[in-house]
């Protein structure tokens, strides 16, 4: 898919903004601070109608506004789409098409992008919880029954903990199984999606890690699930007293992980910096190529500030990978450090808030 145009009012920085992007790649070029990855946020916001930086949707608005709009016309299927976010005090409203969805969990993945900016070594070195979002985010690109799924586990889950922090005397069992009879329906099947999803990852991410190493490394993705979808209600009520002792639900895919391993070791522990930044990069090479076998499509990616983090090399394969495939967006504060670069580029200028052709 393609993003012809893209339209921001009152995001972050930018009062307005009207872009008409090249097919294959657009770079965003201007000093700190001055709105580059504000951009790729938007695309990045218009897709998952969330930040990759912020938990805060009140940030994203322009300082002093109360309202604020991205919109984009996206090519795909050979058909041309409008897709449009608005965001007030009130929350948010996506329509495609000038239809608005009633649902958010119905309008993602109507455009699909890979983010690869420098948190992304967070998911090798962060917390579990950043792990678990990023499966989360991922499969709900192209899986929208598998995002229901999950807001409705996060729900039973929180009504649960707080059931679980009565005192004793006040807890009726009847009430509890209704609880863990629906905690189980929806941790099941975000149990067998990770699943699935990690299956996949790692078949491509291996290969592409492979490449990127010259076959001298080895990745391995694993999904570690705290139970299993066979033995997850057994563990629940074997485990009822100790959640009603410690307040707290102690099994389920709210404390699943993800491991990466490289020929045998734990990146996040023993990896160098080199090493956990092109199993970073694999993962989001793979990331292509699996949303492509999903959807039929190439999503979107988005570098902010990588180019300069790579050598030549990886610079080649991360572009060679991506450039024929997927509509790519960089950003960088000099295009000296860039090789290679495409005849059929746009470059923008961005100078605060304002973005020009140069
Ligand atoms: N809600 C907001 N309203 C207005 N301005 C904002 C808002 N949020 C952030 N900014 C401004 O946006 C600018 C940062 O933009 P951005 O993060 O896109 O910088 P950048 O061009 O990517 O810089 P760098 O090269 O350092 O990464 C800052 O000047 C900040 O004050
Ligand atoms: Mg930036």
């Amino acid at each position: 898919m393609i993003l012809e145009t893209l339209h921001l009012k009152n995001f972050r920085n930018y009062e307005t903004l009207d872009l008409e992007l090249n097919p294959q790649l657009n770079l965003f070029v201007g000093p700190n601070a001055q709105g580059k990855t504000n951009a790729l946020e938007a695309i990045y916001f218009l897709a998952t109608t969330r930040s990759h930086r912020t938990h805060h949707d009140r940030e994203l608005m322009r300082w002093e506004s109360s309202e604020m709009r991205v919109s984009a016309i996206v090519k795909k299927n050979h058909t041309t789409l409008p897709l449009d976010v608005t965001m007030t005090a009130k929350g948010r409203v996506a329509s495609v098409n000038h239809l608005k969805e009633t649902r958010l969990a119905d309008y993602i993945g109507q455009l699909n992008v890979i983010l690869f900016a420098p948190e992304d070594l967070e998911l090798i070195k962060g917390s579990p919880a950043g792990r678990r979002r990023f499966l989360d985010m991922e499969i709900g690109q192209v899986d929208s029954l598998y995002l229901y799924d999950v807001l409705r586990y996060n729900r039973v889950l929180k009504e649960r903990n707080s059931y679980v922090r009565l005192e004793r005397a006040q807890i009726d069992p009847i009430f509890l199984d209704v609880l863990d009879a629906q905690l189980l329906e929806y941790g099941t099947k975000v149990i067998n999606g990770r699943e699935k999803f990690v299956a996949k990852l790692q078949q491509y991410a291996a290969e592409i890690h492979a490449q990127l190493t010259h076959s001298l490394e080895e990745l391995k993705i694993t999904y570690q699930p705290k139970t299993t979808a066979d033995r997850f209600q057994e563990q629940l009520t074997e485990r009822r007293n100790l959640d009603l002792m410690r307040h707290q639900t102690s099994i389920g895919p709210h404390r699943d992980e993800l491991t990466f391993h490289v020929n045998g070791i734990n990146v996040a522990d023993f990896g160098s910096q080199g090493q956990q930044r092109t199993v970073a990069l694999s993962v989001k090479l793979a990331e292509i190529e699996l949303m492509h076998a999903e959807t039929g499509e190439y999503p979107i990616l988005l570098l902010d500030d990588v180019m300069s983090e790579l050598d030549n090399t990886r610079q080649l394969d991360l572009l060679d990978a991506a450039l024929d495939k997927t509509q790519t967006f960089i950003t960088t504060t000099t295009l000296d450090h860039l090789q290679n670069l495409p005849d059929k580029l746009q470059i923008f200028n961005v100078i605060n808030g304002h973005i020009k052709n140069a």
